[in-house]
C-alpha cells in the first residue's frame, strides 16, 4: 500500500452530531498529531455536551456556525490553515424530511455546496495541491430500496432516492463527484449504512425504543416491522473512514456496511431482550409487551444492504462489531447515561414526538 496521506490541520463539520462526535473522539484518541477544529450550527441535534471534554482538554477547538455561511467557513480554512474537510454536518433524520423538506435541502445541497467551493478556492492557491482532501460522508439511502433477494448496494448501483433525505444526501454526492470531475479537487465520498451506538439522538429506531422501554410508553414499529437495514456499529465506521482519509484514493466512492443485515421487528425484540436483561428497574416487564405496530413511514424504503468489498479489498477496512455485541453496548450506554438523553426529551422533542406518532397511531 502507499504511503498514507498526512492530516495536519483537519475540519470537521457536524462533529457535535453522533456520527461526527463519535468520529472526533475516535480521531482525537487516535491520531493526536493533527489539529482538530470542529464546526457544528448545533440545531436540535448537535450537543457541545458530546465534546465537551476534549474541547476543555484543548484537543479540539470548537465554532459554531453553519456550513451555508461562506464567510465565516472561507475564514476558517484560512486562519486555521485546513488541509482536509471530514464533512458530517447534516439534516439526518427522514421522518423529519417528510415533516419539512425545505431544512434537508437548504444544509446537505447548499451547506455542501458551500462548503465544497470555499475548499475550491483555498486549494486553487496551494503549491502542494495533492495534499489536500475533502471526504463527504454519505448514506446508502441514496440508492434506493432493495427488494428481498436484490444483490446488496455496491459503488456503482444507481442512485434511486426515495425520501427528501436522500434525495438531498444524493444531490450533495453529486455535487462532490463533480468537483473531482471537472475541477480535480481531491474528494472521496462514503455511503454507510445505518450507524447505531453511544450519542444517537432519541428520535432514532434503536435510542427511541431504549428510552421507551425505560419511560414504560408504547414502542412504535412501522408498518408490518419487516424492513431490513444493514446496522453498523459507529466506532466499525469511524475506523473506516480514518482509513478513507489516510489511505482512500481521491475521485472514489466507498460503501461501508457493517454486514449486519436485520429486520426491524427483530431488532426491536433484541433491544427488549437485553433491556429486561440489563435494566434494574423497567416499568413494564418483558417490555416486548409494549411493541405497537403503526402506521407505516411514508415511502419507507424496505430494505438497505451494503457490499463493503471495495473498501476490505483495497484499504483493508472490515467491521469487527456483531449486531448482538454492539446492541449490549448501546443499550448499556443509554442505561448509564440518562443525564445525557433526559434533556434531549425537550418541548421541541415532544412536538416533533406528537406530530410523526400521533399521526402514526
Ligand atoms: P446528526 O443529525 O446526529 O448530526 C448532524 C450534526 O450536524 C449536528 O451536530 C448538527 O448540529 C449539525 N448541523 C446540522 N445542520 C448544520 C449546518 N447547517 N451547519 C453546521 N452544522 C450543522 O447526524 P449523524 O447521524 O451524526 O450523521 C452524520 C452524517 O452521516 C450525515 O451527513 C448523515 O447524512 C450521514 N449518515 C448517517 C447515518 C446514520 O445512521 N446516522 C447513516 C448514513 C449516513
Ligand atoms: P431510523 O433510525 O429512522 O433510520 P433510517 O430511516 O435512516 O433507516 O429508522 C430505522 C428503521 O426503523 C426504519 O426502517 C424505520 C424504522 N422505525 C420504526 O419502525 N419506528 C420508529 O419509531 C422509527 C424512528 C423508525
Amino acid at each position: 500500500m502507499n504511503k498514507s496521506r498526512e492530516v495536519r490541520n483537519i475540519l470537521i463539520t457536524g462533529g457535535a452530531g453522533f456520527i461526527g462526535s463519535n468520529f472526533v473522539r475516535h480521531w482525537c484518541q487516535t491520531y493526536q498529531s493533527s489539529r482538530v477544529i470542529v464546526l457544528d450550527a448545533l440545531t436540535y441535534a448537535g450537543n457541545r455536551a458530546n465534546i465537551t471534554d476534549l474541547e476543555v482538554t484543548g484537543k479540539i477547538k470548537f465554532v459554531q456556525g453553519d456550513i451555508c455561511d461562506r464567510k465565516l467557513v472561507d475564514e476558517l480554512l484560512l486562519v486555521e490553515n485546513i488541509d482536509t474537510v471530514a464533512h458530517f454536518a447534516a439534516e439526518s433524520h427522514v421522518d423529519r424530511s417528510i415533516l419539512g423538506p425545505g431544512a434537508f435541502v437548504q444544509t446537505n445541497v447548499v451547506g455542501t455546496f458551500t462548503l465544497l467551493e470555499a475548499f475550491r478556492q483555498r486549494w486553487l492557491k496551494q503549491e502542494k495541491p495533492q495534499d489536500y482532501l475533502f471526504l463527504h460522508v454519505s448514506t446508502d439511502e441514496v440508492y434506493g430500496s432493495l427488494e428481498l433477494d436484490d444483490p446488496a448496494f455496491s459503488e456503482t448501483t444507481p442512485y434511486s432516492p426515495n425520501s427528501p433525505y436522500s434525495a438531498s444526501k444524493a444531490g450533495s454526492d453529486h455535487l462532490a463527484r463533480a468537483y473531482y470531475h471537472t475541477y480535480g479537487m481531491p474528494t472521496i465520498i462514503t455511503n454507510c449504512s445505518n450507524n447505531y451506538g453511544p450519542y444517537h439522538f432519541p428520535e432514532k429506531l434503536i435510542p427511541l425504543m431504549c428510552i421507551n422501554i425505560l419511560l414504560g410508553k408504547s414502542l412504535p414499529v412501522y408498518g408490518d416491522g419487516q424492513n431490513i437495514r444493514d446496522w453498523l456499529y459507529v466506532e466499525d465506521h469511524c475506523r473506516a473512514l480514518a482509513t478513507v482519509l489516510h489511505n482512500g484514493k481521491p475521485g472514489e466512492t466507498y460503501n461501508i456496511g457493517g454486514n449486519n443485515e436485520v429486520k426491524n421487528i427483530d431488532l426491536v425484540r433484541l433491544v427488549c431482550q437485553l433491556m429486561d436483561e440489563l435494566a434494574i428497574d423497567i416499568p413494564v416487564k418483558p417490555s416486548s409487551q409494549l411493541i405497537t405496530f403503526v402506521q407505516d413511514r411514508l415511502g419507507h424504503d424496505r430494505r438497505y444492504a451494503i457490499n463493503a468489498n471495495k473498501i476490505k479489498n483495497e484499504l483493508g477496512w472490515v467491521p469487527q462489531v456483531t449486531v448482538e455485541e454492539g446492541l449490549r453496548k448501546t443499550v448499556q450506554w443509554y442505561l448509564e447515561n440518562q443525564d445525557w438523553w433526559q434533556p434531549l426529551l425537550s418541548s421541541e422533542y415532544q412536538s416533533y414526538y406528537q406530530q410523526v406518532y400521533a399521526v402514526a397511531t
